[in-house]
C-alpha cells in the first residue's frame, strides 16, 4: 500500500509518502481500499511528536477514512468484501489501506460521496460524546461553541441546532461568524473584538448558557463559567490556550456547574462502539435527509499531506480538510 510516514517530529515536510506492506485484519477487524481521509488538528501534534498512538495502534497517521471493504478478519459477520463503510481510526488512515475494528464502522450515510463520508467520524464521534452525552445538552437549551468554523465546530453547530437547542459560536473573524450563522448558530461570536462573556449575558437576558465546548482552555476556564447558567456544563476537549487554570470553586457551588472533559482516541473499540451505534440512530437520519452536512474546505491527493497540513495550521479554513487516495 501506499502511506504517508511521519519521519521524525517535525514540520510538515517529515510527512513523507512510502510504499509498505498491507495491513491484516484481525479479529472482528476489517481491511478497508481507502479512499478518502480526514485530516484533524490532532494528527499536528502527532507529527510534532505531542500525541503518540496509542499502545497497539498504527504508527500512521490518520483517525478517520472512507473506502470500500476488501477483506474482514475472524468474526466478522455484518460486513463483507465489497460494502463501502466510513471508520473511525486509533491510526492509519494516511494510507491506500487500513485496518479498522468492526464496532466503528458505520455504513456512508444515503447521498454522500465518499470524501463528505470520511469526514464525518472523528468530529462526529467526539460532538457526540462530549456535547451530548458527557454534558447531557438537551433540546430547548442553549449552548456557546468554541472554534465554531473547526471541523469540530462546523459539526457540533448543525448538530445541536438540528436537535433543537439555540446555538452560540465564537470564531476569529467576522466573515467565519457569518459562517457559523449560515450553519445554524444564532450568533457567531469574533473572539478578537468582542467578549464572548458579555455577548452572551446579554443575549441570555443575563442567565448565560447551559452547555459549553470548548477547544481552547487556558485563559478561558474562568470566562466559560461566569458564561454558564446555574446547573451549565462546560466540556473541554482540548487545550489549545494552556492547560493550567485558576478556578473560582465558590462559583462552582454556588451556582451548581459541571466540568467535565474526555479525549476519544485512547478509548476501546467497544467503548467507541457505543457512540457508533448512537450516532447511527440518531445522527443518520439527519446526515441522509440533508438537515446536517459535512463541511469540506478542500481536498488534496494523498501525497500532498504535507500541503493539508500546512493549511490545518495557518487557520482560516471552515470545516475540514481532506486526503484523497
Ligand atoms: N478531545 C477529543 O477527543 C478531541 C477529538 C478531536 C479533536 N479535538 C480537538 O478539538 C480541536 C478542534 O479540532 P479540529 O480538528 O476541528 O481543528 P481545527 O479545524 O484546526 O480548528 C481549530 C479551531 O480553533 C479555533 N481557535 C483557536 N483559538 C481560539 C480562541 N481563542 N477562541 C475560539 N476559537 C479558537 C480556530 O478558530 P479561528 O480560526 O476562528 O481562530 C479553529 O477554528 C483541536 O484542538 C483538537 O485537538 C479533541
Amino acid at each position: 500500500m501506499l502511506a504517508i510516514e511521519i519521519r521524525r517530529p517535525g514540520d510538515p515536510d517529515v510527512l513523507t509518502l512510502v510504499e509498505r506492506p498491507d495491513p491484516e485484519p484481525g479479529r472482528n477487524e476489517v481491511l478497508i481500499a481507502v479512499e478518502a481521509a480526514g485530516v484533524n488538528r490532532p494528527d499536528l501534534m502527532q507529527r510534532r511528536g505531542h500525541y503518540p498512538p496509542p499502545p497497539g495502534a498504527s504508527d500512521l497517521p490518520g483517525l478517520e477514512v472512507a473506502g470500500k471493504i476488501v477483506a474482514c478478519g475472524a468474526g466478522v459477520a455484518d460486513w463483507r468484501p465489497g460494502d463501502s463503510v466510513c471508520a473511525l481510526l486509533a491510526g492509519g488512515g494516511y494510507a491506500s489501506r487500513a485496518v479498522a475494528p468492526v464496532s466503528q464502522c458505520l455504513p456512508i450515510p444515503r447521498g454522500l460521496d465518499m470524501v463528505s463520508a470520511a469526514a464525518i467520524p472523528e468530529t462526529f464521534f467526539t460532538v457526540w460524546t462530549n456535547l451530548f452525552d458527557r454534558a447531557r445538552l438537551k433540546p430547548g437549551e442553549t449552548v456557546l461553541i468554541h472554534g465554531g468554523t473547526s471541523g469540530i465546530g462546523t459539526t457540533a453547530i448543525q448538530l445541536a441546532a438540528a436537535r433543537g437547542s439555540r446555538v452560540f459560536a465564537t470564531a476569529g473573524e467576522d466573515e467565519r461568524c457569518s459562517a457559523c450563522e449560515r450553519l445554524g448558530a444564532d450568533r457567531g461570536i469574533n473572539y478578537r473584538r468582542e467578549d464572548f462573556v458579555d455577548v452572551v449575558m446579554d443575549l441570555t437576558d443575563g442567565r448565560g448558557v447551559d452547555v459549553i465546548l470548548d477547544m481552547v482552555g487556558g485563559p478561558y476556564v474562568a470566562r466559560n463559567l461566569a458564561a454558564l447558567a446555574v446547573e451549565g456544563r462546560l466540556s473541554q476537549i482540548a487545550l489549545m490556550g494552556g492547560d493550567a487554570a485558576p478556578i473560582d470553586f465558590r462559583r462552582l457551588l454556588t451556582r451548581r456547574l459541571t466540568i467535565t472533559g474526555s479525549t476519544l482516541r485512547p478509548r476501546t473499540p467497544a467503548e467507541k462502539g457505543v457512540i457508533a451505534v448512537a450516532l447511527r440512530q440518531e445522527v443518520w437520519p439527519l446526515l441522509e435527509s440533508g438537515r446536517v452536512k459535512p463541511v469540506i474546505y478542500k481536498t488534496f491527493p494523498l501525497a500532498q499531506a504535507n500541503e493539508a497540513h500546512r493549511l490545518l495550521e495557518s487557520g482560516g479554513h471552515i470545516g475540514k480538510i481532506m486526503l484523497v487516495v
